[in-house]
């Protein structure tokens, strides 16, 4: 199944650390002359219809976004397939491990060849930090981020509790992402410790031609989680992260994205949330039944492990108008559901809350791995499948005002080609 390749292609990535690339960059920009310039700088602009990059000169830390998100001109949608779960890194000292995050890398670049979407969003756990050396913890983000690399497609990143541990901490994997300026999207907007406000806390601003100013937002948000990195308590007992987004950070986005309205002169900007733990009304919609038909998808998780005490970040995304919150965590879950409006909110557009598909083959659990597709518009229509790695199309259903009383074939289940016998 092609497992040497792909072992080739992360080697390769493995060994070219950022300042090597940056370097070769420079080195290279140097050599080339005006003509061969004007010439990249048009296949820049024609060669790629779905993401406009602006072309930066001379690439530098100071300018770390070269690529600016735009809804395609050809089909005026914005498609992202979202890889959750990857759980790099996991029994890296097994025979199996190694193989895990081969048969990941498959999923990933399968799912990217069929799809080939826009933006890919790692939503959470993208390492099993849990298994991992100090020294050595982050080179797994090089492998992961490979398949890409490899089709120049950018992503932007949250991080899940498996990515906070004693020998990993999240802003050593932003350290880490830093190195890809040209490709990464994630950043860190909310100033504090990364145990209290967590790291990839931040939005994204999508364009469409012929429109002033953004016409959708994407925010994606640190539900924290893990151990704290090099701290124990003083009886030597490891530091437990709550796993929540921080009150900080809900007051940090009621703000922005007030302020984003009011600086565009906008009633509503389209948006959607990117979240690794799910937001409780998750688990509240599931103890009262997840209906096979109206919410197609697996649900194996019960009760699946959800954010503790998120009433305000809920009601935060619900009152700002975000349409859909998309989440990772429960591997064996994976249906979408409207969220009830609670009395004194704002009218306007139901929310829904999603889960994706485990990804990668490190993590618990033998249901197919997959990924979540969504395709956005900018009037705000959201249409979303799971994408199996066998090619299957799973959960196709849209998000609309009747999404939760529409009726939708119910999702098969299906399990990787994994024999029962081999060790998880
Ligand atoms: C962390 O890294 C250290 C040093 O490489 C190692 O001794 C230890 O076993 C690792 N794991 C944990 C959970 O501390
Ligand atoms: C990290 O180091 C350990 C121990 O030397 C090794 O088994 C493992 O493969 C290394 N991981 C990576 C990603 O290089
Ligand atoms: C929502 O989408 C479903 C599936 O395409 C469709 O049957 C239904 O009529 C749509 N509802 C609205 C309000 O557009």
């Amino acid at each position: 199944m092609g497992s040497f390749n792909q072992a080739e292609e992360y080697a390769q990535i493995g060994s070219n650390d950022s300042h090597h690339r940056r370097r070769s960059w420079r080195g290279r920009l140097r050599q080339i002359a005006l003509p061969s310039f004007l010439i990249l700088f048009l296949l820049f602009i024609t060669g790629h219809d779905h993401i406009f990059r602006t072309l930066t000169i001379w690439p530098s830390s100071a300018c770390k976004k070269p690529i600016k998100l735009q809804f395609s001109p050809s089909s005026s949608t914005l498609k992202i397939s979202i890889f959750e779960d990857l759980h790099f890194g996991e029994a890296e000292s097994t025979w199996w491990g190694p193989e895990q995050d081969i048969r990941t890398l498959q999923v990933m670049s399968s799912i990217l060849d069929m799809e080939s979407p826009d933006l890919v969003v790692l939503n959470g756990d993208l390492i099993t930090g849990d298994d991992t050396q100090l020294d050595n913890a982050t080179e797994y983000f090089d492998r992961l981020v490979s398949p890409m690399v490899k089709r120049n497609i950018p992503w932007a990143s949250t991080y899940g509790n498996h990515d906070n541990n004693f020998n990993i901490s999240t802003e050593a994997v932003l350290e880490k992402e830093r190195g890809y300026y040209s490709l990464s999207m994630t950043e860190k907007m909310v100033t504090g410790k990364a145990e209290d406000v967590g790291v990839s806390n931040y939005f994204l601003s999508l364009y469409q031609i012929g429109h002033e100013g953004p016409v959708a937002i994407l925010w994606f948000f640190d539900s924290r989680g893990g151990l704290a990195f090099q701290r124990t308590e003083k009886n030597g007992e490891k530091i437990q992260l709550p796993g929540t987004v921080d009150p900080a950070v809900t007051e940090w986005f009621v703000r922005t994205s007030r302020n984003l309205k009011r600086q565009h002169r906008r009633e509503s900007i389209p948006s959607l949330a990117f979240v690794h733990i799910p937001v409780s009304a998750m688990l509240t919609f599931q103890e009262a039944g997840v209906d096979k038909h109206r919410q197609p998808g697996i649900n194996d998780d019960v009760p699946l492990s959800s954010q503790v005490g998120d009433e305000e970040f809920l009601a935060a995304l619900s009152e700002a108008g975000v349409q859909a919150v998309f989440s990772g965590h429960d591997h064996g879950n994976d249906w979408c559901m409207p969220v009830e409006k609670k009395g004194g909110m704002e009218g306007g557009k139901t929310m829904f809350a999603c889960f994706g598909r485990h990804t990668g083959y490190g993590g618990y659990g033998h249901w197919m791995r997959g990924s979540r597709q969504v395709v956005l518009s900018p009037n705000g229509e959201i249409e979303t499948w799971v994408r199996l790695e066998n090619g299957d199309v799973s959960g196709h259903v849209m998000l609309n005002e009747t999404y939760g009383t529409d009726e939708y074939p119910a999702a098969k289940k299906a399990f990787t080609s994994l024999g029962a016998g081999e060790p998880r």
